[in-house]
This record gives C-alpha cells, structure tokens and sequence, in this order.
C-alpha cells in the first residue's frame, strides 16, 4: 500500500523535490527530437522537471543545452540569434559560446574582457542518439552518457516520436511495465494475429516471476494455456523511467520498442517511444503510421470532457475501447486517472506485483539519495546498458525457466 507521503514523494520532481534533484543528478534524460534542431536555426524551448530550457544546433551541427533565461537578465534564449557557433542574446547581444562561454558583452563600457569571463552560464552536457538530444541537468561531473543498444545505430534502425501527456510522469512508467493488461486493453488488436503477442489470449490471469538486477529488474509474466503450454513476456525496467517491451514476435532481429516516461512538469510527462532494430532497418511502413497517428492522438487524450474521444458504435461492433489504435488505448487509460493519481485509494491484486516493485526501487532509491547514498542503479557497475534487451515467448510449461529464453 502505498502511503499519501510515498506517493508525493514518488511523483513530484519541481521546486527542488526530492525526485527531481535525484533523477536530474544521478540519469541522462531524452529531452528533444534532433531533427527538430538545425545548424544555425531557430532555438527549441524544453520543459523538464518544471524548468525551462533552451536546446539548439551551433554552425557546426554540435548541439546546445542551456538554461531558458539569459545569463544577463533572463530574456529567453529561444528568441536569441544563433549564427556563428553561439547564441547572442537579442536583448542586450550577450554573445554565449557551444561550450557555455560568455565571448562578448557589448552593453558592458568598464572592462567588458574581463567582465565577461564572471559571467556564470548554466549550460548542460548533451549527446545524440537513436535520433534525440539526451541531456544531463545535474551539477558536477556528468556520469557517462548511457549506452543502450539503440543508441549507436543509423537512422533507418532507429526511430524516436514522443507525446506530452497531462500526467504525472509515474503513470506513465507504471502503464509501461503493466504486462497485464496486454490481452485485456489491447485484445481488439490481438484477435488476428498470431504473434507471441496475440498469444497472451491463452489467459488474462497473469503469474510474476522476477529478477532482480542492478540496473532494475525483469518482470516475466507468465501465461499457462489450458494444456500447460506457458506464453511468458519479460519487460524489462531499467531505473529510473525505461521499460522495455518485448517484442510483438520473439526473435533476433525483431522491432523493438522502448517507451521512457520523462518528466516534464509534476502533472506532465512526454511519452517517448524508440523504436529500433539492432540487425536490419525497421519497418517503414510502421514508422509513416505511428508519425501520422500521435498528433492525432493529442487531441484525444485531451479531451475528457468528451470523455476522450471514445467511440461507443465501435463498441457496440466488436472493439473493446471504443479506439482503433492502440496507442491510444494505453495514452487514455493512462490520462484518465487524473494528473497525479491518489495511490493511497487504489486497490491493488496480485498482477500489479510489477508495478508495487518499481515503487519500491524508487522509494529506496531516493531514500538512499537523500541520504547521501549512491543508490544501487545509478553505481558505474549499474551502468553498462549494452547487453539489455526485453524478450519472451513460448515455454512448454509454467515451470519452465524463462530467464534461459534467448535475449
Ligand atoms: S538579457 Fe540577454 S543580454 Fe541582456
Ligand atoms: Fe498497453
């Protein structure tokens, strides 16, 4: 059971919260679509943990992350010219290097080459992969950028889209590693297939089994049909926001999808969805869908007061929500609890033991960080990503080991 205090303490990260402070000093965050940065154009405002930032492509192609508000007098550098590999202020014409150095204040008549070099310049360590900006907020020396497997691969292996959503970042992970649900939501998009995915048909009663790691854990949802066969789904978490899903069909050089809930503010997160494959290039045609669909998307899951967009004739004719993508099915779920849902009223059963342990983990983790501890996750041996990957697929029984499944 999760107490009023816990979850206050599990889903705020503005204002200097615990979880903000730890989850901007301990892990790197995707923060913005590269392709929305080009050399020498227009800056991009970033929201994260409720402050503001500015993100954007020097001439040449390094990227900039950096407080929203000018060193100066906090005009936003979203409006600053960007020529010459700096941003120059459009204010007063503050002129602030790639690497975060005040090269000129024009508006400065005592010294300005000495003033200039006093000037402190809150700008962040970022790196590129799998096509976002990933950015590290924290202050000190940065821990090493992650290396998962999708971050080195070409862009036809890789392919990011992301959607803001009005909820608590928590939500977001928390429907991510929900491995129960798939044949209940989602069954309309299962009926036709016969995918390891449309497999989980055999039962909506989930069994867990788990493994502990130092990056997370693995949760195995284990399936048993009516002859003992066993269909099992492992997701994988890793601290403090990745879920990794296995794949509709189980095999090497399957898609893969990782979906990491950011925190934008305390009442909103963006949704980002990599996905990736590490041997050949995805499937276009999905990639072209999932672009049209989300802004779509948007405006439905905004609208509860048209009780977001549900199509009841569809209902009333074989689909189970009322949505025919599913997606959308796992957006609305997830929205419709409200901004920050009151986990002190929930009700939980056995198949949300998944869910209970990542509150746990993170519990203990920012415990551990207010304490001044370094928590188990974010140790350098917690920090090779390079070897993790979701699985699953199909066992000859229940008591089968899934942990020897091929990953
Ligand atoms: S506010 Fe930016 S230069 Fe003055
Ligand atoms: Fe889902």
């Amino acid at each position: 059971m999760t107490t009023r205090e816990e979850n206050e303490l599990l889903t705020r990260v503005e204002n200097g919260a615990a979880m903000g402070r730890m989850l901007r000093q301990l892990y790197w965050v995707p923060a913005v679509l590269s392709s929305r940065l080009e050399a020498d154009g227009a800056p991009v405002r970033v929201k994260l943990f409720g402050d503001r930032f500015v993100a954007y492509r020097s001439t040449d192609g390094r990227v900039g992350f950096l407080n929203e508000g000018c060193p100066h007098r906090g005009v936003s550098l979203a409006l600053a010219r960007n020529e010459d590999n700096a941003l120059r202020c459009i204010f007063h014409g503050w002129k602030i290097s790639i690497t975060g150095e005040v090269l000129e204040v024009p508006n400065e008549v005592s010294n300005p080459e000495c003033f200039r070099k006093t000037v402190p310049v809150k700008r962040y360590p970022a790196v590129e992969g799998a096509g976002l900006v990933w950015v590290w907020l924290g202050t000190g020396d940065a821990p090493p950028a992650p290396n998962f497997e999708w971050m080195n691969l070409p862009p036809e292996q890789a392919y990011a889209c992301g959607l803001e959503l009005n909820s608590n970042w928590v939500q977001g992970v928390e429907a991510t590693i929900d491995s129960s649900h798939i044949a209940i939501l989602h069954q309309s998009h299962l009926s036709n297939s016969a995918s390891d995915m449309a497999a989980t048909r055999i039962n909506t009663a989930v069994r867990y089994q788990f493994e502990d790691t130092s990056y997370g854990f693995r949760a195995a949802a284990l399936r048993e049909g009516a002859s003992g066969e066993c269909v099992a789904r492992v997701t994988e978490f890793i601290m403090p926001y990745y879920g990794l899903i296995p794949p509709i069909n189980t095999g090497k050089s399957q898609d893969r999808t990782v979906i990491i809930a950011v925190p934008v503010d305390d009442t909103h997160l963006i949704q980002w969805y990599i996905f990736y494959n590490t041997e050949r290039p995805l499937d276009s045609i999905k990639r072209t869908q999932r672009a049209d669909t989300w802004p779509m998307a948007g405006g439905i899951v905004d609208s509860a007061d048209q009780i977001w967009g549900q199509n009841r004739r569809l209902m009333k004719h074989g689909n189970h929500t009322g949505y025919t993508d599913i997606v959308v099915e796992d957006f609305v779920t997830q929205v419709s609890m409200g901004p920050i849902v009151d986990r002190s009223e929930e009700y939980l059963c056995s198949a949300d033991q998944a869910i209970v342990r990542f509150r746990r983990q993170l519990l203990q983790a920012v415990r551990a960080f207010e304490a001044g501890d370094i928590p188990r996750s974010a140790r350098p041996e917690a920090r090779d990503y390079s070897q993790i990957t979701a699985t699953g697929g199909r066992m000859a029984s229940i008591d089968d080991d899934w942990r020897v499944l091929p990953r």
